[in-house]
């Protein structure tokens, strides 16, 4: 793989921050330990945690390493190659306060994070899964939502972002039960032309981007959630798909 180069661009916007000498360069590459996550051993400390689920390539995280320095970051994501780019870029930049791992977010959250151990669980993007028999690879269903409620500490924070209308309607239904959302009107104050490489794709489209950052309740409200059996609604990539 080629490294990336000095001037990081996406889409003509800057990655965030820049490659330093390579005698501070780092290594953010992790292993899944296949047993519980230690963050206190990985990092070396105590501090607050924060873990980006599909991370891709690591833009939101490496960002908000570079903002957060006395905060520690976790990013998950099953493709190689975008985690292989998003350790060498954090690496160059000579990060200590973020991992990246290759792994199921699935599998993270239920077996490598414990309950009450995470300060704020980031969702950027997640695959829509526009075939029907692909609705069940969704990952934010009423479990998984439970699921990070328990892995988050008191007060913590649930963000989450889509591209995808009827994924937004279905979040807006579910997220509730545990969580307090508040809808951002406009792109976050800290990346103004986008978090994520799909974001900063998704808005050169066109698209519509919502978001919401969502507080922890102390307690889950007692309604009932329907799972996401929503139609993600794409007819021109089913007709590729077709063809
Ligand atoms: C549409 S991309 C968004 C990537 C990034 N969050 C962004 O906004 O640019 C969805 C990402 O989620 C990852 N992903 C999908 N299911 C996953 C899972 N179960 N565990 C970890 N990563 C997953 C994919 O590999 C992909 O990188």
């Amino acid at each position: 793989m080629p490294p990336p180069r000095e001037t990081d661009c996406e889409f003509g916007v800057p990655f965030p921050g820049r490659v330093l000498d390579g005698s501070r360069w780092t290594r953010t590459g992790l292993r899944d330990p296949g047993a519980p996550f230690d963050w206190t051993r990985v990092f070396g400390r105590d501090a607050p945690r924060v873990v980006d689920l599909g991370c891709g390539n690591g833009r939101y995280l490496i960002g908000s390493a570079l903002a957060r320095p006395a905060t520690d970051h976790l990013g998950i994501d099953l493709v190689q190659v975008a985690v292989d780019f998003a350790a060498q870029r954090a690496n160059r930049r000579g990060l200590t306060n973020v991992r990246f791992v290759v792994a199921d977010a699935v599998t993270w959250m239920y077996d490598r994070l414990a309950p009450a151990s995470v300060d704020e669980v980031h969702v950027y993007h997640p695959q829509p899964y526009y075939e029907p028999d692909d609705r069940a690879r969704r990952l934010l269903t009423p479990e998984f939502i439970e699921r990070t409620w328990t892995v988050l500490r008191p007060g913590g924070m649930l963000v989450l972002q889509t591209d995808n209308r009827s994924y937004w309607k279905y979040l807006m239904a579910a997220v509730p039960k545990h969580f307090l959302p508040e809808l951002l009107p406009g792109p976050w104050p800290d990346a103004p032309a986008g978090r994520t490489r799909r974001e900063i794709s998704a808005r050169l489209k066109g698209l519509v981007v919502w978001r919401m950052q969502a507080r922890r309740r102390d307690a889950p409200l007692a309604i009932a959630v329907p799972a996401p059996d929503f139609d993600a609604d794409r007819p021109s990539f089913r007709a590729r798909r077709r063809r």
